[in-house]
Parts: C-alpha cells; sequence; structure tokens
C-alpha cells in the first residue's frame, strides 16, 4: 500500500477503506508516512469529506493509536461529556459535581483552551495546589473514592490525533466535519466512559457557524459513539452570546459556583440539561428522576460539597468556594459605557473570546486568572445611554484601555431587538 495512492483516491471522491485507514494511521505512528503526505491527505478529506463508515474507522484508527483508559476497576458505570468549545462556557465545574454528587461515576479528561475558547484545564488552576496531572491509578483511585476526577488529557491519549491536529492547524484544514468529528471521539473513545455526552455549540462563539452544520457535526459524532458500543447523546446549544456573564478564569469559576449555589440563568440550563443526559443514559435515573435530583442536589448544597470534595482530592485550595472574595483580583477595573439608547442586537462572542484571551496572556508562561470582561447586558437587552454595558478587568491600564477599545465594537446597539432562538435548539441520540 502506498499513500500516494490513498492521496490519488481521496483527491477523486473515492471512499478509503479500513485497511487504508489503518495503514495511514499506523504510518503516521511509526514517522514511515511523512508530515506533507499526511497534510496532502488532509486537505483532500476536508474538501471531498468521508463517509460514515471512514469516519467511524479513523476514530477507531485514531483512538488505538495510544492507550484506553481501563475503568474495569470502577463499581458501576462510568461517565463523561464534551463541549465542542465556546465563550464562557464552564459547564464542566457545574455538571461533575452534581453528577457525582448524585453517585454516579464521572471521568473527566480536559484540554486547555482552543483559539477563543477557555478550557476546564486552565480554570482549575485557580485552586492553588490542584494536580491536574494524575497518572491512571491515581485518577481511577479518586473516581472511586470521591466519585469524580477531572486531569489533563494525557500525552498517552490517542496521540495520532496531537499529530493531525497540528498538521491542520498549519495548512487550513482545522474546519471538517469529519476530521472534527474522528478529533473530538477519538478522544472521547480513548477516554472510555460508557456514557458520553456531548454539548455541540453553534453561532458566532464557537467553530460550527450554524445550526445546519452543528447538527451534522453531532449526528456524525452520535453515530460514531453508537458504533462504538457507548450510550451516547448531544445537545446543540447556542453560542450567539457568552453561556454566562463573566469571560476569563476567575469570572468564570464563580460563575460555575453560583450556579452549584442555586442561581438560575443560561449556564444553569444548559448544566442541567447535560446532567439529565447523563443521568438518564447512565441508566440510574428516568428523565422526571433525574430533573428532580438535580434540582435536590444544589438546593441541598450537595453538589457544592461535592465540588469542594473533588478540589480537595486532587490537592486543590478549596478555600475560595465558599469565600469568593479570596480570589486574586485585577489592578486596574474599566467600565464600558453605553453611547446610546436601545437593544443588544447583536454581541461579537468570538471577539470577545478573542480580547480576554489576549488580555490572560500577558503574563509569562501563566494565564492571568484575574484578566476579564464582565457583561451586564444580554442580547435583546434593553440599555439606555449612559447603562454600564460591562466591566474590563486588567493588570495595567494599558491593557485595560486596549480591551476596553476592542470591546466597543463587541456589543451592537440598535433600536430594534432581533429575533432570537431557543438556547437549547435540540437533542440527538
Ligand atoms: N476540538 C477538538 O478536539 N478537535 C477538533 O478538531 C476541533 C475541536
Amino acid at each position: 500500500m502506498r499513500i500516494y495512492d490513498l492521496i490519488q483516491k481521496k483527491k477523486n471522491k473515492i471512499a478509503l477503506s479500513k485497511e487504508e485507514i489503518t495503514f495511514f494511521i499506523d504510518g503516521i505512528m511509526s514517522g514511515k508516512i511523512k508530515n506533507y503526505e499526511t497534510s496532502a491527505l488532509l486537505m483532500a478529506i476536508a474538501i471531498n469529506g468521508m463517509n460514515i463508515d471512514e469516519t467511524y474507522e479513523l476514530t477507531l484508527a485514531m483512538a488505538h493509536s495510544g492507550d484506553i483508559v481501563n475503568f474495569d476497576n470502577v463499581k458501576g458505570v462510568v461517565v463523561d461529556k464534551h463541549s465542542t468549545g465556546g465563550v464562557s462556557d464552564t459547564t464542566t465545574l457545574i455538571v461533575v459535581p452534581i453528577v457525582a454528587s448524585l453517585g454516579v461515576k464521572f471521568a473527566k479528561m480536559s484540554g486547555g483552551g482552543l483559539g477563543f475558547t477557555g478550557g476546564t484545564a486552565d480554570k482549575l488552576q485557580v485552586f492553588t495546589g490542584y494536580n491536574l496531572n494524575l497518572t491512571e491509578e491515581q485518577f481511577i483511585s479518586t473516581i472511586n473514592s470521591v466519585g469524580a476526577s477531572i486531569i489533563s488529557q494525557t500525552k498517552a491519549l490517542a496521540p495520532a490525533d496531537k499529530i493531525l491536529y497540528e498538521l491542520r492547524n498549519a495548512t487550513g484544514s482545522v474546519e471538517s466535519i469529519p476530521l472534527i468529528a474522528s478529533s473530538i471521539m477519538s478522544k472521547k473513545l480513548a477516554s472510555n466512559a460508557a456514557v458520553i455526552v456531548l454539548d455541540v455549540k453553534f453561532g458566532d462563539g464557537a467553530f460550527m457557524k450554524n445550526l445546519v452544520q452543528a447538527t451534522i457535526l453531532a449526528k456524525t459524532m452520535v453515530e460514531i459513539g453508537k458504533r462504538a458500543g457507548k450510550k451516547v447523546s448531544a445537545i446543540l446549544t447556542d453560542m450567539s452570546e457568552p453561556l454566562g456573564s463573566g469571560i476569563g478564569t476567575n469570572l468564570e469559576v464563580k460563575n460555575a459556583i453560583n450556579v452549584l449555589q442555586g442561581k438560575k440563568n443560561n449556564l444553569a440550563t444548559v448544566s442541567k440539561k447535560l446532567c439529565e443526559e447523563l443521568l438518564v443514559l447512565s441508566g440510574a435515573y428516568d428523565v422526571k428522576t433525574a430533573k428532580k435530583a438535580i434540582n435536590d442536589a444544589i438546593v441541598s448544597g450537595n453538589a457544592l460539597l461535592k465540588f469542594q470534595e473533588i478540589i480537595r482530592a486532587q490537592g486543590g485550595d478549596d478555600q475560595i468556594i465558599t469565600r469568593l472574595e479570596l480570589m486574586e483580583k485585577a489592578k486596574v477595573v474599566k467600565s464600558l459605557i453605553a453611547k446610546k439608547d436601545g437593544f443588544i442586537n447583536q454581541i461579537k462572542t468570538k471577539e470577545l473570546g478573542y480580547i480576554v484571551r489576549d488580555m490572560s496572556k500577558k503574563k509569562v508562561n501563566k494565564i492571568d486568572n484575574a484578566a476579564g470582561i464582565k457583561l451586564f447586558v444580554k442580547s435583546n437587552s434593553k440599555v439606555l445611554a449612559g447603562d454600564k454595558l460591562a466591566e474590563v478587568y486588567a493588570n495595567s491600564e494599558v491593557d485595560a484601555l486596549d480591551a476596553i477599545s476592542r470591546l466597543e465594537g463587541t456589543l451592537i446597539i440598535k433600536n430594534i431587538k432581533k429575533s432570537k432562538g431557543k438556547l437549547i435548539q435540540a437533542i440527538i441520540r
């Protein structure tokens, strides 16, 4: 078999066989297939697509390019969730403790931020001492003793994805549904939970810009999961505005804690739906009992206690969970004020993500946890000239001014409201 022939086939829109896909992944792992050959094949896939059989075989081959986590020593069903990435998307910090407090085991491997989206691994650094790098043995024993563990994705997890992702990033072939689906699902299959619930985002602050694309991606990933023997579902959620009011590490952690304390908002709605799907697919609850259990877990304070337990179990300082005032504060706070009356007609969510990313990266080799933007308006909010629209938290005057000037263009005020879709558009099972 020659990689040259595989590239020719895909260039001519011919489907690749299981053997050819396995040959491709084995070849990139052994180094026999060179980066320029891989890039050419990735580009041909990005242009001509892959059918579901090819996408499944690619996912499986990528998942098996490294270790598969072994949960034989965990009692009960193990569940996992994944978001395709958004702005102020902090659902993991809410969903994991709620579900674990209800007796369902949660094994979560998280990544850092990607582009304009934040990552859970970065947010957990807020809890001084929190160890994201447990061995598999420690991961399993924490899940057994606490009911949940959140760690960084290990290097041994689907290493083929790392190679492919870097080449896609360098050659403009990231935005391809079969490549995104296989990238995400290879890591989920290697993480090996029996239940996987996906949050597929669409809109300006997501990688999928519209509902049609997001639906195809969700259906592809659900089908891959099912073929691999997993219980899997996907919810399709709107990301045309940030999910929470705060964007930036500390603000997002605060938003998550507020939901665990009972706050009701969009972040709470999406998180509760994810919990419901996970609990039902785990087999331990039906829809009615799941909804009630989720609310009880919050109202009783058990979910918040479980969050503290999870943080402490991995060496983190959990004091800030009950004393939010202890969080590191930004040196400079500046407000963005409305210049005219009207309604918030558009929020440029992706740009908000980039502004915060740029502010957060000012510290050498470290994310600035205190940097961020707090929004006082949502899509369609009525505003009057002089109202505060947002606050910028920065660590220097220059950064704050720069962020404010960029922020001006992200909250568009018009004298008409826009038509708004539902927050949760659909569930694919
Ligand atoms: N997240 C991933 O893990 N992979 C992609 O290709 C896109 C988003």
